[in-house]
């Protein structure tokens, strides 16, 4: 077990360059599944999600080799097993991706349920099924998810999502890419990671179009044939070291993003204060006057990503006046609120709102990551205040955060990861 020490109340000044996106890795890795050849995919993020999903890949019969750290060749041309095994598949919110990746290749799929209430609320995985079913699938739920094509095969349908779904998208995305006929996914969710395994499963042969709008259009396949791609660069750990840099005052240069991902989280920064400029791949991101409030609302892409929200409503808590943030997406995302509280902000949350108002200052704590965002936000929260703090359960940052702490102290923050008796409590594991 590691925990972090972090003195803050430094400015941050340098560059950070920004990994491979993990929401896109965690599907892409399992969409290999589908492709009876060898995939070489670049760009991949080094976090614990992405190795725990290789590793089942491997037990899947998989063969993985690394050619450098951020690039990795995967043979599923013989797959020896559909069964997931329950310790690695558990550990992951993404094993749901494995369950359409191997219904589409095999026509059958066994997974264990991957980790139920974590935000606080539940996390429902119903509209993936209703694709499923719609494709002709038989889904069994319990601990397990047994699912089987009735045929052996997937077969084309037209699935509307009740409610826009990433993860609901992907999975039929993957299911229908080897199927018996076009599958169509209406009120689709056009996330950046949506795109990105669109264009991969393209490359290895795939024929789908749409993705990025509401409606996505899957013409079936009999095969994937071998290619190589590299996965865009995460839109989230770079709005959280924009986060980091509008709490704590200073410049940073962030590297090797795509600026137009940006957007949602460039426009709100900038509303309260932060200069941003863009150039090429790149945006200079300088907070040097004081920090002004407002109003957000998370929502589907493109509107303000929900897995920003701790990261800004942090930053918030240290602007002049009263800000709104609104969650839209999930029901519950504001347990790490308390946390802030121990650190001096003032927030109250009401609902799906949280009201906050600004403080001078916040101050050294020792605080947890309950999650992988809430425990970025611990670390904003800590860089930005006076005094020393500690972070525990930060196995949940590594989830989905490469290289964190050595990335932070390259811009000059006073960070470092050091080893804790006392394990933590056990928690649900989400993103
Ligand atoms: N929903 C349903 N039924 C479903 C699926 C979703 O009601 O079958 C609801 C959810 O309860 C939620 C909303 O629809 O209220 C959106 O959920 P979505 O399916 O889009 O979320 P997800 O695919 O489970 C991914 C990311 C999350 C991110 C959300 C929203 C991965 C592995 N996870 O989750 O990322 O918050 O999309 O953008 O891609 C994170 O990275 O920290 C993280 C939590």
């Amino acid at each position: 077990m590691t925990k972090y020490i972090v003195q803050g109340g430094h400015p941050l000044f340098g560059e950070v360059h920004i990994s491979g996106a993990k929401n896109a890795a965690v599907a892409i890795i399992p969409a290999a599944l589908l492709v009876d050849g060898v995939c070489r995919i670049e760009n991949i993020p080094q976090i614990s999600d992405v190795t725990a999903l290789l590793k089942i890949l491997e037990q899947l019969g998989a063969s993985v080799r690394f050619l450098t750290t951020s690039s990795v060749e995967i043979d599923c041309s013989h797959i020896t097993t559909t069964q997931v095994s329950q310790e690695l598949a558990h550990k992951i919110r993404a094993s749901y991706y494995l369950i359409g990746a191997l219904l589409g290749r095999f026509g059958e799929a066994q997974v264990s349920m991957p980790g139920g209430c974590n935000f606080g609320g539940v996390r429902p995985i119903d509209q993936h099924v209703k694709g499923f079913v719609a494709m002709g699938a038989e889904v069994h739920e319990g601990d397990y998810i047994f699912a089987r094509a009735k045929d052996g095969r997937m077969k084309g349908a037209s699935v509307y999502l009740d409610v826009v779904s990433v993860g609901a998208t992907m999975n039929i995305m993957m299911a229908a890419a080897l199927a018996d006929g076009v599958t169509t996914i209406e009120n689709a969710a056009k996330e950046p990671h949506i795109v990105d395994l669109a264009n991969f499963l393209n490359s290895m042969g795939a024929d789908i179009k749409g993705a990025g709008t509401d409606t996505i259009r899957i013409y079936g396949v009999d095969q994937l044939h071998s290619g190589s791609y590299a996965i865009i660069p995460d839109q989230i750990e770079a709005g959280t070291y924009m986060a980091a840099v509008a709490a704590t005052g200073g410049q940073i240069l962030v590297r090797g993003i795509i600026p137009k991902h940006m957007d949602c989280i460039t426009a709100k920064l900038q509303e309260m204060g932060v200069e941003i400029e863009e150039q090429d791949d790149t945006l200079l991101v300088r907070r040097s006057g004081k920090l002004m409030r407002t109003n957000i609302k998370t929502l589907p892409y493109p509107g303000f990503p929900t897995d920003m929200q701790p990261q800004i409503t942090t930053v918030l808590s240290l602007a002049e006046g009263t800000s709104m943030v609104t969650e839209g997406v999930w029901d519950n995302r504001y347990r790490y609120a308390g946390e802030l509280l121990r650190m001096g902000a003032q927030i109250r949350v009401e609902g799906r709102t949280a009201v906050v108002e600004g403080v001078k200052k916040l101050t050294g704590a020792s605080v947890q990551a309950y999650d992988l965002r809430a425990g970025a936000a611990m670390v904003i929260a800590a860089l930005a205040a006076e005094g020393t703090s500690e972070i525990t359960n930060v196995q949940y940052i590594e989830r989905g955060y490469e290289d964190i702490v050595q990335k932070l102290c390259d811009i000059g923050a006073r960070i470092e990861c050091v080893e804790c008796e006392e394990p933590a409590p056990p928690q649900r594991q989400i993103g």
